[in-house]
């Protein structure tokens, strides 16, 4: 494949592949081995229109860790907030030669008409409301890693579906890799398409929890909603943050997981996310490594440890 734009477009074959190729590159850096030569002379240009942490500063990890160049693009300070297009911007990187371009747009679709406009592989960091796929990978990856194979594990989701492009990005791709998923939402927080989703809706948490391998929960987005319409921390929490109480619900094996950024004691409380029972910190690790095997197998870069210093 060229591009990465849904995950939905990932066929199991596609995705396991993505997983394997990220565990042999996650043993190759418990060598020791810092930098790989695969990607070199290639350059990866990061888009990003909307404000991001991890994605960002993990996929330039990624990139220079196969020896790729890196062009950072950030909107703040750029001729876009003079009014220039997003094809504009998107022809004058390829002008610069980019294989790759790493887009994150509070558009849903963006990269999807990027990809009419450039020659080089589209990465969907985040559209939107719309999809983060390699979110979703990662998040698949820390899941295979604490748990193994993921076919029959029961996710819950849970919290602020309506604008998360997490969510979407993971039910898809769980359902793929063969889990079982149950969304968990106060009913003003899911989108109307959610019926046609591949996964079960809940409104009890309590009653999923003693249920669920994994329990990942999402930011409330408020950047996102009509200021009217702001869940209040302490009700929200009371309905749908997972706290201490909540935890001891889940089975002793079941994780906690977060994409981040959190607010912590709204959806989550800070004694549990710093649990051991958490992956937080494990699925930021674990993001430079999928970025890695997303970029390696779009760019179809050259053995993985020939010249490896
Ligand atoms: N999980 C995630 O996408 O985080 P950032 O917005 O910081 O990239």
């Amino acid at each position: 494949k060229r591009h990465l734009i849904s995950a939905g477009d990932l066929s199991r074959d596609d995705a396991l592949l993505i997983l394997d190729t990220a565990e042999e590159l996650a043993q190759v850096s418990q060598r020791s081995i810092k930098k790989l030569p695969t990607l070199r002379g290639r350059t990866v240009v990061n888009l990003f229109f909307e404000d991001s942490t991890r994605t960002r500063i993990s996929f330039e990890a990624a990139a220079k860790r196969l020896s790729a160049d890196v062009i950072n693009f950030s909107a703040k300070g750029s001729s876009v907030s003079k009014g220039e297009s997003l094809k504009d911007t998107a022809l004058t990187l390829q002008a610069m030669g980019a294989d790759a371009v790493v887009i994150r747009h509070s558009a849903s679709g963006a990269p999807h008409r990027l990809a009419e406009w450039v020659d080089g592989s589209i990465v969907n960091a985040g559209d939107g409301t719309h999809e983060h796929p390699t979110q979703a990978l990662l998040d698949a990856f820390s899941m295979r890693r604490r748990l193994g194979p993921l076919d029959g594990r029961r996710v819950t989701i849970v919290g602020d579906v309506l604008h998360s492009r997490v969510a979407r990005s993971n039910v898809l791709l769980l359902a793929t890799l063969g889990a079982q998923v149950t969304l968990v939402a106060p009913p003003t927080l899911l989108p109307v398409s959610v019926g046609s989703w591949p996964c079960e809706i809940s409104y009890d948490l309590d009653g999923v929890l003693p249920k669920s391998d994994v329990v990942m929960m999402l930011r409330v987005q408020r950047e996102r909603m009509n200021a009217a319409f702001f869940p209040s921390a302490r009700e929200y929490s009371r309905r749908y943050g997972l706290d201490r109480d909540r935890l001891g619900r889940m089975p002793d094996h079941a994780v906690v997981m977060h994409p981040g950024p959190m607010n912590r004691g709204m959806e989550i409380a800070a004694e549990v996310a710093d649990s051991p029972r958490s992956t937080i910190v494990e699925q930021v690790t674990n993001g430079v490594t999928i970025r890695m095997a997303v970029l390696y197998l779009l760019l179809g870069g050259a053995e993985l440890e020939g010249g490896a210093q």
